[in-house]
């Protein structure tokens, strides 16, 4: 029986402390004004003090299970997308499994950083569409405050914490309403390791290193890349941009956003945005964003939903989901 990957639940989670664009140009030489126009980001969470990605992708991942009416107990698959594990090892999903009581099956994360969270879909798909697993929790966490050279203003107000995560379960392909992930469309080009990365790591300084950023050129690079992927997408199923119910990019910022959403010739409300009130928060941001979107309504059964998303590496994808 040829299985397919259906979404069951989501959930997300976000730390308490809101940061806004005044506190910032309190203590750094920039504005509330600069900050929007640029960017569309308003304000950003920040995790307290000990509270930790793992915490975020619990709280999360526990959202997600309840919409899904299930119990960690019930998953055979749990797949974290974060670039700020806990620890260097092990994988911050193993911490996970063991709080949501889940005692079977694999835990490990992926590390795509801002496209991580169509990574870890792709392979948690990937695993159900093989039989693998039956039920998987795919997570994006991240708090990249702790990565963050506070003093930078070029990349230091552009980023937030927070967590996401969705439950996947088996289904033949064959089930009425084609209710599924239709595709997964990866990509990574190395020779842009380093106009998006972090300045330390276990094997090169021993240090975990700040967030360092080319914006101008990852700029570029994302507008290119992100179109041809959603146009590859789109392809790889006969659909077309007027066949797209939500697109829900990547919340890096609104400029690619709108960009994006002219491009397919989407009316600003097919676009999910919540960069004003998250911005970005790495591998965290689509899965908040789905949330948001599942939470007021706009996404319904039956929808077709395009993601998309593109970070360090660099390394793009998008996702093509029959909710
Ligand atoms: O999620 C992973 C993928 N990441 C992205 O997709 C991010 C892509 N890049 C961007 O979103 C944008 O390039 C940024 C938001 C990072 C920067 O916007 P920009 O329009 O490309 O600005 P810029 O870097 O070209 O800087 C323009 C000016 C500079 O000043 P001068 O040289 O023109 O005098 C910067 O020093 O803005 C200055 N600037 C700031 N001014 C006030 C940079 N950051 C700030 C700031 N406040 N926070």
């Amino acid at each position: 029986m040829t299985l397919r990957s259906q979404v069951a639940g989501c959930g997300a989670y976000l730390p308490e402390r809101i940061v806004t664009n005044h506190e910032l140009a309190g203590r750094l030489d920039t504005s509330d004004e600069w900050i929007r126009q640029r960017t569309g980001i308003g304000e950003r969470r920040v995790a307290a003090p000990g509270e930790l990605t793992s915490d975020l992708a619990v709280r999360a991942a526990e959202r997600a299970l309840s919409n899904a009416g299930m119990k960690g107990s019930d998953l055979d698959l749990l797949v974290v997308a974060t670039a700020t594990p806990d620890n260097t090892f092990p994988a911050t999903a193993t911490k996970v499994q063991a709080r949501l009581g889940m005692r079977r099956g694999a835990a490990f994360d992926v590390q795509a950083v801002c496209a991580g969270f169509i990574f870890a879909l792709s392979v948690a798909d990937n695993a159900l569409r093989l039989g693998q697993a039956r039920t998987a929790l795919v997570v994006g966490a991240e708090t990249f405050s702790r990565i963050l050279d506070w003093a930078d203003r070029g990349t230091c107000v552009l980023f937030g914490d927070g967590a996401g995560a969705l439950v996947l379960r088996a289904v033949p392909a064959a089930a009425p309403g084609g209710r599924f992930i239709l595709s997964n469309h990866l990509h990574s080009d190395g020779r842009q390791y380093d106009i998006l990365y972090v300045d330390g790591g276990p094997s090169s300084t021993r240090c975990t290193g700040f967030l360092r950023m080319e914006g101008r050129e990852v700029f570029r690079l994302a507008i290119q890349h992100l179109s041809s992927v959603v146009d590859e997408a789109l392809a790889a199923n006969d659909l077309t941009a007027s066949d797209i119910d939500w697109l829900v990019p990547h919340q890096a910022n609104s400029r690619i956003i709108d960009g994006m959403g002219r491009k397919l010739g989407l009316s600003k409300d097919k676009v999910v945005v919540t960069i004003e009130r998250h911005a970005n928060t790495s591998a965290a941001s689509i899965p908040l964003a789905i949330q948001a979107a599942v939470e007021d309504g706009r996404i319904q059964p039956g929808h077709l939903v395009l993601m998309e998303a593109l970070g360090g590496g660099l390394s793009w994808g998008a996702s093509l989901v029959r909710w």
